[in-house]
This record gives C-alpha cells, structure tokens and sequence, in this order.
C-alpha cells in the first residue's frame, strides 16, 4: 500500500477519506470512503456506480466475481442507498479519464461494500439526477421539492450554493472582524420594531394577555448598543416580517446587521463596500470601488426607481414641460393638473414590437394603478419620409415633437418613443420605470451582462412619503430612526415632506440589497419625528420611552447598515428564487411543507398562554376562507 502523501482532514473511525478529494496522487492507496449511489451503471457483470458526499463523487468499479464483493448486495442495490466502500484508487486509462470531474483521472476497485442504510425509492429525483431533471426544467414542482426538502438538498447544485452562502458569511465576519467589529446578539423575544411590516407575535405563558414580537430588525437594539459604547457592532441576525411574499422576500430572513459610532454616511459606506466587494470575490466576482452615488431624485427620474437597474442605459426623461406647449388633448390636462409627464425612447425597437403588443404595455400601467401608455413609432423609408406614427401624434406640432424625440434619442427611424402621465409624480416615475424593465427585457438589452455586477448607492431619500392608506399623513420612507439632514431640519417645522434623511440603499442589478442610515440620536428630534408619524407624546413613552432616554444620557452620533444576505447570495450564486439559498424555506404563503408550520393546537395550549380563540373569531375565519 502506498504512503499518504498528505492524510486527509476528514479522515475519521468510518472513513478514510472522502469521495470527492480522491485525485491521481492517491493512485493505489487503499481507501475507505462512505456515501450515497448517485448513479449505478451495470455493465455486462461489471458494476459502476459514483459514490457522493458533500466534496463530490467518485467513480467505483465492483467485480463481484474477482473481489470479495457479495454478489446478492450487488444486484438489490438502489440510487441513494448509504454505503461504506474499501478499495484501491486506480488510475483509469487514459482513454476514460473524465476531466470535467475532479475526480475524474481515477476510480475505486473495490474490496469490500457495505451497505450501512437502505434507502427507498425516493419520491424526487435526488442527487446529479436531481440537478440534470432541473437543467431540462423537468424537476418535481417546488411544493414537493419543499416537503422532502431533506432529499432535494442532497443535489449537488443545493450544496454547491449552501457553501458558497456559508463562505461569503465568513468573508463578510472576517472583514468586519478585521475592522474590529464586535458581534453581539440581540433578543428575539422582544417588543415591536418598526420596519413597516407586521410583527410575528409569541403569546406569553407567564404574563397571561402579553405578547413578544419577533424583531423585524435589531434595529433599535444596535442603536442601544452605541450609547452602551460598543462602538462598532454586527450580527448576522434572522429577522421576521409578516408580509406578502414575492421571490425576494421570506418571513424569516438574515441579515448582515451593523452600526458604527462617531460616523458620516462616508463612513458607514466604505465599510459596505470593503466586505462586499470581498465577499463578491469569494464567489468569483471583481467589483470595483467606490460604488456610483446616485440621489433618489435622479433615481426616480431616469430609472422611475430608488433601486435603479444600471445595466443598461435607456434613460427615462421629464417631459411636462414640452407637453406643456401643446393644446387640448389628455396629456395636456394632465399637466394643467399639476401632474407629470415621462417619457422614454429606445432606438431600433419599432420592430419588435406588434401594435398589439404596443398597446399591451399600458397594463404595466393599470397593474400600478395608472391610466396607460402612450407610444410612438419613428417610421420611414431610410429617413426620407421620417414620420411619427402615434394615436397621439396629432396633438404635437412639428417642432414640439422633434423636441420630444431628441429628449430621450429617438430621432432615427426605428425608433419608439413611450409616454407616461399622471398627476401623482411618484406613480409617474414608478410606471415609466417598470415600462423601462419592460422594454429592456423585450430588447434583450441584458445579453452577454448576466455576470456583471453594477452596484450602486441611492442616497438623499425624502425622510417621509405619503401614507397610501391615510391620505394627507407620512411614513417614514425607512423606518423612524434616520436621521434628518442638517441642512432641512429646520423643514422638520414647517414641511416635513421637503425633509431629506440620511437614508441609503445599496442597491445591486435593480434589487435594493440593503439599506441603512445615519441616525438620530437626540431625543426632542427623535420626539418630533414621532410626532409627525402621529404618535402621540404618550404612546411615544410606551413603545419607545426607553430608546427616548437612552439618548440623554450621552448618546454618540452613530449610523449603520443592514445588508439582506439571502438576497446577496440569491444574486451571486444566480439561484432563481431566494428559496434556492436557504435551506429549510418557506412557500409564498408562507408555510413549510415539510414541516407543514404554521400548525393549529390544541385549544388547551391556547388557554395555557392566555391566547384562546373565541367562537366568534372561528366563525368570521371560516367566513373569510370560504370566500377566497
Ligand atoms: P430594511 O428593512 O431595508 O432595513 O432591510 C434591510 C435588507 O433586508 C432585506 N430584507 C428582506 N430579505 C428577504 N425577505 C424579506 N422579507 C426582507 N425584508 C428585508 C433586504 C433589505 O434591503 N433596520 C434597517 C437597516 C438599518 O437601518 O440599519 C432594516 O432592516 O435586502
């Protein structure tokens, strides 16, 4: 037997190493190595099959009738049966060398396989199968995937982003470690924590009629611990937040939380941009610092987004003022009201697009609450005969018109101009922003930039914006701790909604990665800042009076940040959805399949924690489940 040039790490009293670090410098050692059959191939007596574990699988040849093999074991062998093999590493001839495969110069001969666990025939293709079904989008639906999520994680291409995840969690620790970051924990049971969704509430056994919430952040936490002097805190901290899923969002999340002491918003953003791009690189990327500024306000205009997508160009631009200069038509009343007009162009786009498809766009409107969209061809035979052909054509004088065309470009033939109006600014912006996802897509403006990773900063966001459930009232456009600009506090008075905060988001490819700020740290303007969201001073001293005397006892200025992990690594490992890098995730409504959480219980328990349900409240959600 020859010597073990290097004995591996993950040999243990099973094993002597494991299936995918086998090379040809283990040539005709005898190895001991335990796994799951990925595949099983039996050739004329000869059988193949690869053994897997976490760090791969290798190729094992069984001759039953030249080794000490138990021919019976051999023929009732299945896909995922837990075996423990011994044999020789032998160098396979050049000929069948595989080198796509790690393990792919060798295989084992075996002389001994044990089979330590039997398994069924599972009800999902599991393992390399799992992943070939999911490449021909032939996998099992994801429901059952969920329910035997035990199984489906078992596919390499599960495993492959587990690890990744686990490695830029280390990265982003060491780097703030580095920094001399310290991590502390925050509780879980605890009281409300304003991130504008719906708290997950744990009743209380002890304190009958009470309840926790599950935080939505450590947000308030984290800004205690800088008046405690702690100075630089992160935590990577699971967070809860009833609300509607989409394929970003989870009830339960992570996030890389942090906040730092004595610091301006510069402060806060290098430090995201050290530990992201270096957890970028771990998975491959090179991103290149510092990241591109952008203020909301341009944000919103060119992109009709906070979170703008700067892949591609296709600035949107304001056009109220040319449309101003035209006469009757609804683009003009809409103006006299005071409202906006946006408008886009992109060039070589008429042909892609039918006129059914044309008039399509306008439910990208409706689907926000919005009127429609407006278009425009630039038609002619090579520029000779340029004309606009639009419904809306007729209202633009010539020169109007050629104004508008070279706004956003689209003076060559080909092009296509689409026009977007409403009186409420924002939904303006919003719906000129999603027409340019939109059109993007249709263009395929994305191709070949799969890889590229545009990173930005949106700053300068109004601290307030209108409350869509509560006309004529604000909502923190964050949460109600961001600090107030100093050169608008004196707004904070007279119009609140002119007040810009210290807010920022990183925002990565149009997906708001994360968001933070520099807070406020004085109570008479955290007070006023609950003031205006209508909390009065008295519930102001119930659910925060705490945080309000933390700050006068020497409160530091201090700021931070809270990075939506799940999504990073949704992103950097390009899984489809971020159920794809959690392990044990949720459905959109929110159950889990496999553990079929949230469960009822039984009435008793109920009573115990002081939580009953009346009869009443039964009836009305049995009510309300029969009408949906
Ligand atoms: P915010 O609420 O913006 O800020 O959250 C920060 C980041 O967390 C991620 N995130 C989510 N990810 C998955 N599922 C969800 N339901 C979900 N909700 C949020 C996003 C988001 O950008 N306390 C502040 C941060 C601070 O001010 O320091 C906060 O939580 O990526």
């Amino acid at each position: 037997m020859a010597e073990d040039p290097s004995p591996s790490c993950y040999s243990t009293q099973l094993r002597s190493h494991v299936c995918g670090e086998l090379r040809a410098s283990h040539a005709d050692q005898t190895v001991t190595i335990l796994g799951w059959v990925d595949l099983l191939r039996n050739q004329g007596g000869l059988v193949f099959l690869d053994l897997r574990d976490r760090y791969g699988s290798v190729q094992v040849a069984l001759r039953p009738e030249k080794e000490n093999v138990d021919n019976e074991l051999l023929s009732s062998l299945h896909a995922e049966d837990f075996l423990k093999i011994t044999g020789v590493v032998t160098l396979r001839p050049e000929e069948n060398r595989n080198s796509k495969r790690s393990t792919g110069d060798v295989e084992i001969i075996a002389s001994s396989v044990e089979r330590i666990s039997v398994a069924k025939t599972p009800p999902i293709l599991v393992g390399t199968k799992g992943d070939r079904e999911a490449e021909k989008g032939k996998e099992a639906d994801e429901e059952t995937r969920l329910k035997y999520r035990f199984l489906d994680l078992r596919r390499p291409s599960h495993q492959k982003r587990l690890m990744l995840r686990h490695k830029i969690c280390s990265s982003m620790r060491r780097t703030l470690d580095d920094r001399d970051f310290i991590d502390v924990e925050t509780p879980i049971l605890t009281l409300s924590t304003p991130e504008g969704a719906r708290d997950y509430l744990v009743p209380s056994r002890i304190s009958k009629g009470s309840y926790y919430a599950l935080p939505q952040s450590p947000q308030i936490f984290k800004q205690l611990l800088m008046v405690s002097g702690f100075d630089r805190y992160y935590q990577i901290a699971r967070c809860f937040r009833d609300e509607d899923l989409r394929a970003d969002r989870q009830p339960e999340f992570t996030q890389l939380d942090l906040e730092m002491a004595c610091v301006g918003e510069e402060d806060v953003l290098k430090v995201i941009e050290g530990f992201v791009t270096k957890a970028a690189k771990v998975a491959g990327y090179e991103v290149a610092t510092p990241f591109p500024r952008m203020s909301y306000h341009k944000a919103m205009l060119h992109y009709g987004s906070d979170k703008p997508d700067t892949r591609f160009e296709m600035l949107i631009q304001d056009a109220t003022s040319i449309v101003a200069k035209t006469e009757n038509n609804f683009l003009k009343k809409v103006v006299d009201d005071e409202g906006t007009i946006r408008v886009l162009g992109a060039t070589k786009a008429v042909e892609h697009y039918t006129r059914k498809q044309l008039d399509g766009l306008s439910d990208i409107a409706r689907q926000r609450g919005g009127g429609g969209v407006a278009w425009m061809k630039v038609v002619g035979e090579k520029g000779a005969d340029k004309r606009v052909q639009s419904p809306i054509a007729k209202f633009f004088p010539a020169e109007v018109m050629e104004e508008l065309l070279e706004l956003v470009g689209a003076t060559e033939v080909g092009s296509l101009v689409l026009v977007v109006a409403d009186k409420n600014p924002t939904l303006a912006a919003n719906i000129a922003g999603d027409v340019r996802l939109a059109v993007g897509k249709k263009l395929n403006l994305l191709k070949g930039k799969e890889k590229q990773l545009n990173f930005l900063f949106t700053v300068e966001f109004p601290l307030f914006e209108p409350d869509p459930d509560n006309p004529g009232a604000v909502m923190p456009t964050a949460h109600p701790f961001t600090g107030v600009h100093p050169e608008d506090e004196e707004y904070l008075y007279s119009d609140p909604t002119r007040v810009r905060g210290r807010h920022y988001d990183l925002v990565l490819n149009g997906t708001e990665l994360g968001s933070g700020s520099v807070r406020i740290h004085k109570t008479e303007i955290q007070q006023r800042i609950f003031e205006i969201l209508g909390i009065s001073r008295e519930d102001q001293e119930v659910r925060f009076g705490f945080m309000l005397d933390a700050f006068r006892y020497g409160a530091p200025p201090h700021g931070g940040f809270a990075l939506g992990i799940d999504r990073f690594v949704q992103i950097l490992t390009d899984a489809h959805s971020i159920r794809d890098v959690i392990a044990f995730p949720k459905m959109n409504n929110a159950r889990c399949p496999m553990t079929l959480a949230p469960s009822t219980v039984e009435d008793q328990l109920l009573a115990d924690v002081g939580a009953q349900v009346t009869d009443e409240v039964r009836a009305a959600w049995a009510k309300k489940e029969a009408s949906e």
